[in-house]
């Protein structure tokens, strides 16, 4: 079998600037990653798999013969790591495998059932309320993503956790880092570490005695640190992790589903007159809009056939969410955004081991700030030409930087 250059592969995740912020790849290239199993570049010059139907997505991302662990040789990385990044990633357990994974998710998954985040939801719903108030008072016309999006979610999370909102630039700041793929390695790591730090000292404060806060953090310490279950490090790595994933997607996807909505105005018209509705508009957004656009990293650990492909030890193979929730065999009309189908099958928050822990919250969340947005901004509208914004190309998660909007 002859094999192609590397320079002949195309290149994933693919540059274009031009493309409309709700599109997430235009018809030449989805023509071109649709293989359905092609083999593609990285922009670490490594090669993967790019696993695009439904169907294969899934068997993927629930077989035990691919590892979510970026510390192993060959891992399929899409930016290049600091030296000294795989040194401290004691509790992240988004990227372990097997026993060392679910032994850390199991701490948490009580705290984000269903019937715990209902219990939070007049919290939520004061904080979107708060901030609806900030947005009116800034315009109009006013920066959606700064007075809305990015508060609800960060106020949530540091809520729920035991942080201070006050420090919220500090993080905000670090996180983005994070999940940005042309972030300097050295800049990353030493964000990683300052994160670490901050959070450590957080920790520290409620594992010492008598502190019991009644917050995730405190709770984890009572529970599971007194008990010597979890070391204080992982406590810091889960809270990271935490922090950093609740606080990025949920913002991009609230910012993300206004611009939908504000392209269709009937459908932002009917969330304020059938409210009820709303849980499957929300399943509907996800799908359609997909921000986890660069999709799910993994390395083959044993030889694996995926949709007729052979992906053998040693490869890795990418999960493409945003392909797999357009996929026909699936969707009828997959590219046409209609709230009223079935949209539950899709696979926005991954699937198998590693599916979001969050998304109780995630759901509540954007359900909570939309349908508060359609009802106190009925005359909502962008303020500028909405197909060239500045968006976050670069980044894991993909969202809008600004949504200047006025009423
Ligand atoms: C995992 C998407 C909100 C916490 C994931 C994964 C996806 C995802 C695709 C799978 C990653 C993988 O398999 O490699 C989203 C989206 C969200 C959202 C689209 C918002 C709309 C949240 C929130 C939280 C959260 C609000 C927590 C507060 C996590 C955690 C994991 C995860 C801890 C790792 C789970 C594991 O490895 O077992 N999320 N997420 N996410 N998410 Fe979310």
């Amino acid at each position: 079998m002859t094999v192609a250059p590397l320079t002949e592969l195309p290149l994933w995740p693919p540059v274009n600037l031009d493309r409309d912020p709700l599109v997430p790849l235009d018809a030449d290239e989805r023509r071109r990653f649709t293989g359905p199993v092609t083999k593609v570049r990285l922009p670490t010059d490594a090669t993967a798999w790019l696993v695009t139907r439904h169907a294969d997505v899934r068997a993927l991302l629930r077989h035990p013969g691919f590892s979510a662990d970026l510390s192993r040789p060959g891992f399929p990385l899409l930016r290049r790591l600091a030296p000294g990044a795989l040194s401290d990633r004691r509790g992240g357990f988004i990227r372990m495998d097997g026993a060392e994974h679910s032994r850390l998710r199991r701490m948490l998954t009580a705290e984000f059932m269903i019937k715990n985040v209902r219990r939070i939801e007049p919290l939520i719903t004061e904080t979107v309320e708060r901030a609806l108030d900030g947005l009116r008072d800034a315009g109009p016309p006013a920066d959606l993503i700064a007075h809305f999006a990015l508060p609800v979610p960060s106020m949530v999370i540091c809520h729920l956790l035991g942080v201070p909102y006050a420090d919220h630039d500090f993080f905000q700041e670090r996180s983005r880092t994070l999940i940005d793929r042309d972030a300097p390695p050295d800049r990353v790591q030493r964000h990683v570490q300052e994160l670490r730090d901050y959070l450590h000292r957080l920790v520290e404060v409620k594992v010492a005695a008598g502190d019991r806060t009644d917050d995730l953090i405190g709770r984890l310490a009572r529970d599971r640190v007194d008990t010597g279950e979890l070391a204080v490090d992982e406590l810091v790595g889960m809270a990271v992790l935490l922090l950093i994933a609740g606080h990025e997607t949920t913002a991009n996807m609230i910012g993300l589903s206004t611009l939908l909505l504000l392209r269709h105005p009937a459908r932002y018209a009917a969330l304020r007159d059938d409210p009820g509705h709303a849980d499957g508009l929300v399943d509907e957004l996800l799908r359609y809009l997909s921000i986890v656009r660069t999709g799910l990293p993994r390395l083959a650990t044993e030889d694996v056939e995926i949709g007729g492909r052979l992906i053998r030890a040693g490869e890795g193979a990418i999960a493409v969410l945003s392909l797999a929730n357009r996929d026909g065999d699936v969707f009828a009309a997959a590219d046409a955004f209609d709230p009223y189908r079935a949209a539950q099958q899709h696979v926005a928050f991954g699937f198998g081991v590693h599916q979001c822990i969050g998304q109780p919250l995630a759901r509540a969340e954007l359900r909570i700030a939309l349908v508060a947005l359609a009802r106190r901004f009925p005359r909502l509208r962008p303020a500028v030409t909405t197909r060239r914004l500045p968006t976050r190309d670069s980044s894991i998660v993909y969202g809008l930087d600004e949504l200047p909007v006025t009423w």
